[in-house]
């Protein structure tokens, strides 16, 4: 990554700036068999629910929450086989409300894991405490810090349960909408309950399971717990941001830069109603600032087929990275543009060691395992330079300046003629068509 800049060059003297970086790639947690999935509308079955594992597995998040064990038998098996069969370095995540008989179900699920987390939630905000649970803050407290204590009776102090490195979760569900002093003080509390360590921190989940405010005032929140928890170096802020507002990415990455250690989100930004987090646009959007996200995007159209195929929802083509329209250029402005970068580029002594600069491309195409001919696609709208690039790749002839424009007309024509897109085979034979074999054709210029 060490190609990609990490902010343009600015000169403002005697100020700090940019105020603030993200600096590393978080801890990922991916949630996209736990919260992904309760949001479809056909959920996935076993067989396919093993697939997306093993894609999560191969490209690298080391903690995947799997299943919500106590909900349904799919889910208790499906941890059965994530215990069995996940890597080693792989810790496995699953979810439960704060109910003594779901505890109890949700950790025998996890029975002979390597790494497990247990991850427990309670709404927190006054319109869940006061509207769905009709509790007090005072026996919210008692709910959340009995819990911990059974996850940590039934786990850690369990004599029976020590060949599992265990670590345990919490969220105060709803956060976002939560007054900060009794969030802190919940926190403050079910850390007592737990007794972590600096070698196994707890993970306070901050969630904005709506996302109600501008990602600053997230932000902020973040940052209130986690500069005035106790013991910080025992505590691993987590956040899982969805999307109502459409900010679920910056949020994040805001939240990072106040302090939080560790982000849940799903591929493709799959999640309840808008969704959570997408962690393919976080993780790029580190690549491209010259960060290692951790996570291997080499074949991200292998991850959008997937993801498509198995959540049966499409990435939409203009997705972040992902999308099948963003490393494309139509209009003729933008070809000219990407051209010109490529023709410096190709031209360099050593290309590979210049950072990545071709104008409209903030990504190499190539770093995510997409061929450099979908950047540039022809229609009725694209000038002359469109089409050469596609003989010049397809054909190998580097076209001079008046071929080029009277090519274009015959590819503007026949896009116009067909009222779509033209495809490379097309310009091809087109190009054969009016140059080679066409007797009124044979000097065309
Ligand atoms: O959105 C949310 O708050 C959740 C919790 C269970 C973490 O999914
Ligand atoms: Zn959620």
């Amino acid at each position: 990554a060490t190609k990609y800049k990490p902010f343009p060059p600015i000169n403002l003297p005697n100020r700090k700036w940019p105020s603030r970086v993200i600096t590393k790639a978080p801890r990922w947690l991916a949630t996209d068999l736990r919260d992904g999935n309760q949001s479809l509308p056909d959920p996935m079955n076993f067989q396919e629910k093993k697939e997306y594992f093993d894609l999560l597995c191969k490209v690298g998040y080391k903690e995947i929450e799997v299943a919500f064990p106590s909900a349904s038998q799919i889910d208790f098996d499906f941890t059965r086989y994530a215990v069995e069969n996940a890597p080693a370095d792989v810790a496995i995540q699953v979810l439960s409300p704060c109910r003594e008989a779901l505890i109890r179900r949700t950790i025998e699920s996890l029975k002979g894991a390597k790494k497990a987390i247990v991850h427990i939630y309670l709404a927190a905000s006054p319109l869940f405490r006061d509207v769905v649970f009709n509790t007090s803050e005072e026996q919210y407290l008692s709910m959340a810090t009995k819990s911990a204590k059974l996850v940590r009776e039934l786990t850690k102090d369990n004599p029976d349960a020590q060949d599992t490195q265990w670590q345990f979760e919490f969220s105060p569900e709803t956060f976002s909408d939560t007054p900060l002093d009794f969030s802190l003080r919940v926190c403050e509390e079910v850390k007592k309950a737990w007794e972590p360590t600096v070698e196994n921190p707890i993970i306070f989940n901050l969630p904005a399971t709506v996302e109600m405010s501008t990602p600053n005032v997230f932000a902020d929140q973040v940052e209130y717990i986690s500069t005035n928890i106790s013991e910080r170096e025992k505590v691993c802020i987590s956040l899982h941001c969805h999307n109502d507002r459409g900010c679920a990415v910056a949020a994040s990455e805001l939240g990072q830069m106040a302090g939080a250690d560790r982000i849940e989100g799903c591929l493709f930004g799959n999640g309840e109603r808008t969704g959570n987090v997408d962690l393919v646009t976080l993780g790029l959007n580190l690549f491209t600032q010259g960060i290692d996200p951790k996570i291997d995007f080499s074949n991200l159209e292998k991850m959008v087929e997937v993801s498509e195929r198995l959540n049966k929802i499409p990435v939409h083509p203009r997705s972040p990275y992902g999308g099948s329209l963003v490393v494309c250029a139509f209009s003729g402005s933008h070809q000219d543009a990407i051209k010109k970068g490529f023709a410096r580029r190709n031209n360099a002594a050593d290309p590979d060691s210049l950072p990545w600069q071709i104008p409209y491309l903030p990504l190499d195409p190539g770093d995510v395992g997409r061929t450099y001919e979908a950047v540039i696609r022809v229609n009725s709208q694209s000038g002359k330079g469109g089409a050469a690039w596609i003989i010049l790749r397809k054909l190998e002839l580097d076209l001079p300046r008046g071929l080029q424009v009277n090519f274009s007309k015959h590819v503007q024509d026949e896009a116009e003629f067909k009222d779509r897109e033209l495809l490379s085979d097309e310009i091809t034979d087109l190009f054969e068509r009016k140059y080679f074999l066409a007797e009124e054709n044979k000097y065309p210029y």
